[in-house]
C-alpha cells in the first residue's frame, strides 16, 4: 500500500491508499479522483492520464520509456515531470507520492 496525493487542477486535494501493484492511474479511477481520464484503460495508448509528479519524487518514480515518451507528444502543456500515470506501478517506496492533474486531459 502506497499512500498518494491526487492534487487536481484547481487545487483540491485526495489523498488515498493505493494497493502495490496497481498503477497511480487506477488508483485515481477506482476511487472516483477526478482529472485523470484513461480513455486506454491503461494501454500507454490515449495520452489522458498525464499527471505532473512532485520534483521532490520524480527519482523514485523513474522516468518515461520511449513509448510513454512518444504517447506524451499528444498530451496538453507537458512538462519536464509529465508521466502518464498508467505507467507508474504502485510499489511501497512511493508512499507518500504527490502528483498533480493538468487543466485538462483533451
Ligand atoms: S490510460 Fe491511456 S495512456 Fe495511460
Amino acid at each position: 500500500m502506497a499512500k498518494i496525493t491526487y492534487i487536481e487542477h484547481d487545487g483540491k486535494e485526495h489523498t488515498i491508499e493505493v494497493k502495490t501493484g496497481q498503477s497511480v492511474m487506477e488508483g485515481a479511477v477506482k476511487n472516483n479522483i477526478p482529472g485523470i481520464d484513461a480513455d486506454c484503460g491503461g494501454a500507454c495508448a490515449c495520452a489522458t492520464c498525464h499527471v505532473y509528479v512532485d520534483p521532490a519524487w520524480q527519482d523514485k518514480t523513474g522516468t518515461a520509456s520511449p513509448m510513454e515518451e512518444s504517447m506524451l507528444d499528444f498530451a496538453e502543456a507537458v512538462e519536464p515531470n509529465s508521466r502518464l500515470s498508467c505507467q507508474i506501478k504502485v510499489t511501497d517506496d512511493l508512499d507518500g507520492l504527490i502528483v498533480r492533474m493538468p487543466e485538462s486531459q483533451h
